[in-house]
C-alpha cells in the first residue's frame, strides 16, 4: 500500500491527521460495524453492476466480488477486526478488501459515495429487522392463541378504571392482545416496504457521470430503484416507520406487561409465572418478582424515545447528507434489539404461566353482574335509565346489608323492580353473563370461537409464506 493511500478515505486534501478526540467523536465504527453484512451485500451488487456496465472489466468485477466474499467470511467467523482509524464500516470493509485483493479494490467506489452506500446499508438493515421482528411477534401471537385455547372456560373480570366491570372469558382477553399485535404486523410490513428501495446511483447527491445501472443493483437486491438522487441520500422515513412500529408494539407489550404485573400480585392472584421467568429478592426470601414483565413495561420508554430522537435529528436538516444522519443508527439498533429481546422471552413465559381459575371467577361475580340485571330489564321494555337506577339502588342495599348480588332473595329482586320477578338465576353468574352476550366480537363463547378460528387462519397464512 503506498504512503499516499493510508489515512482517512478523504485524506487527500488534508495536511495533518485528525485529532484523536475528533476521531473518536466522528467515528461510527464502534456501532455501525454490525452493518458489515449489509454493506458487503450492497457492494457485491454494485461490483457486479460495474462489470455488467463495463465500467470495470469482467475480471476486475469478479475479483472484487471474490474479495468481498472473503471479507464477509471474516465478518461471519468473527475474525474481522477494525480500528478507530477505519472511521466507519464502509471504510473498514474497503480497507480489508484492499488488503485481500490489492489495488483493484480502489475501483469499487466508482459511481458511488458513502452517502448512497450508508443509506443502502440502512435500508437493508431495516428490511431485515422488520422481518425478524415480524417472525418473533408471530411466535408470541401463536402462544396467545395456544393459551387461549387451553383455557377456554376461565372467566375473569374485565375492568374499567381498574374497577371490576363485567365478566369476560380469559381467552377473549388474551385475544384482545392478539388483534393489537396483528395491527403491529401491518405496521412492520409497511416499514419493510418503505425500506425496500435501493438508493444506489445517487452517489453523493446528484447522481454520477458513470454509466451505472441503478435498476440492475436494485433488482439484484430485490428492491425498487430510486426516483430522485437527492431524496435517496436524504430521507430516513423508512427508519422512522420502523421506529414507529416498534414504539406502538412497545406500548402494546407494556400494557400486556402491566396486566401481568397486576395478575401475579397477591392482591389479584390470578396467575403465577413459571420459576424460569421470575426472579427473587436479595433480602426478602418470599419474593417472586415479575421482572420480565416490568422490563417489558419499562422498555416502552426508550422505544418511544428512540422514535422521538430520530424525528428531532431529521427536523430542519437541509436535503443532502449531513453528519447528523450518523445519529440515526443507535436509536434504530436499540429499538430493534429491545423489541427482539422482549419477544424472545414472551412466548414461553405465556405458555408456562398458570392461572388460578377460582380466584378469577370469584372476582368476576358479585357486583360485576349488575349490568346483567339492567340489561335484562331493558330487554323487557323498561327504559335503560330507569333500569340502571333500580339496579343501582339494589346494589346500594346489598352493600349496606353486606351481601353479594347472587345472594339477593326473590322478594328483594321484585322489590327492586317488578320485572325482575321472573329473572332466570343463572344470568346472575359469570358464565350466564358471558353466555348472554350476543354482539359479534363480544366475549360470548361463539364469538371467541370465531375469533380463534380467524386467528388460526391468520397464523396459518404466515406459515405458508
Ligand atoms: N458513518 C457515516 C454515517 O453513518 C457514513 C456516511 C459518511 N458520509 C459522509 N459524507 N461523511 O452516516
Amino acid at each position: 500500500m503506498s504512503e499516499s493511500n493510508t489515512g482517512p478515505l478523504w485524506g487527500g486534501r488534508f495536511s495533518s491527521s485528525p485529532a484523536e478526540a475528533f476521531e473518536r467523536l466522528n467515528a461510527s465504527i464502534p456501532f455501525d460495524v454490525r452493518l458489515a453484512p449489509y454493506d458487503i451485500e450492497g457492494s457485491v451488487a454494485h461490483a457486479r453492476m460495474l462489470g455488467e456496465t463495463k465500467i470495470v472489466s469482467r475480471e476486475e468485477s469478479e475479483e472484487l466480488v471474490r474479495g468481498l466474499r472473503a471479507v464477509l467470511e471474516e465478518v461471519e467467523s468473527g475474525r474481522f477486526s477494525w480500528t478507530l482509524e477505519d472511521e466507519d464500516v464502509h471504510t473498514a470493509v474497503e480497507r480489508r478488501l484492499r488488503e485481500i485483493v490489492g489495488d483493484v479494490a480502489l475501483k469499487l467506489h466508482t459511481g458511488r459515495s458513502r452517502n448512497d452506500q450508508v443509506a443502502l446499508d440502512l435500508h437493508l438493515f431495516v428490511r431485515d429487522a422488520a422481518e425478524n421482528i415480524r417472525d418473533a411477534l408471530l411466535e408470541t401471537m401463536r402462544a396467545l392463541v395456544e393459551v387461549a385455547e387451553r383455557h377456554r372456560d376461565l372467566i375473569l373480570p374485565g375492568y374499567t378504571h381498574l374497577q371490576r366491570a363485567q365478566p369476560i372469558l380469559l381467552s377473549h382477553h388474551l385475544l384482545a392482545h392478539f388483534w393489537a399485535f396483528e395491527r403491529d404486523l401491518e405496521r412492520l410490513d409497511a416499514a419493510r416496504e418503505a425500506a425496500n428501495v435501493s438508493p444506489l446511483g445517487a452517489a453523493a447527491l446528484a447522481g454520477t457521470p458513470h454509466p451505472v445501472d441503478p435498476a440492475l443493483t436494485a433488482e439484484a437486491l430485490g428492491m425498487r430503484s430510486l426516483a430522485n438522487s437527492l431524496d435517496a441520500v436524504s430521507e430516513r422515513d423508512f427508519a422512522l416507520d420502523l421506529l414507529y412500529a416498534c414504539a406502538v408494539l412497545g406500548v402494546h407489550l407494556s400494557r400486556l406487561g402491566e396486566e401481568w404485573v397486576l395478575w401475579t400480585s397477591s392482591e389479584f392472584g390470578f396467575a403465577t409465572l413459571d420459576d424460569a421467568y421470575s426472579s427473587g429478592s436479595s433480602i426478602m426470601p418470599q419474593k417472586k418478582n415479575p421482572d420480565a414483565y416490568e422490563l417489558m413495561r419499562g422498555k416502552a420508554g426508550r422505544l418511544v424515545g428512540n422514535l422521538n430522537a430520530l424525528f428531532v435529528t431529521l427536523k430542519s436538516l437541509p436535503l443532502g447528507y449531513s453528519k447528523d444522519l450518523q445519529e440515526d443508527k443507535e436509536p434504530l439498533f436499540d429499538s430493534v434489539d429491545s423489541v427482539l429481546g422482549v419477544l424472545a422471552v414472551l412466548p414461553e413465559m405465556l405458555r408456562t404461566a398458570s392461572f388460578d381459575g377460582y380466584r378469577m371467577q370469584d372476582a368476576a361475580g358479585g357486583f360485576a353482574l349488575a349490568t346483567e340485571l339492567a340489561d335484562y330489564l331493558a330487554a323487557r321494555g323498561v327504559p335503560f335509565r330507569e333500569a340502571h337506577r333500580a339496579v343501582g339502588q339494589l346494589v346500594r342495599r346489598c352493600e349496606e346489608e353486606g351481601i353479594s348480588l347472587e345472594d339477593v332473595s326473590d322478594e328483594e329482586l321484585t322489590a327492586a323492580h317488578p320485572a325482575l320477578a321472573d329473572l332466570p338465576r343463572d344470568l346472575l353468574t359469570p358464565e350466564g353473563s358471558v353466555a348472554n352476550k350476543k354482539s359479534s366480537g363480544s366475549t360470548s363463547r361463539e364469538s371467541v370461537e370465531e375469533q380463534l378460528r380467524r386467528a388460526q387462519k391468520l397464523l396459518d397464512s404466515f406459515e405458508k409464506t
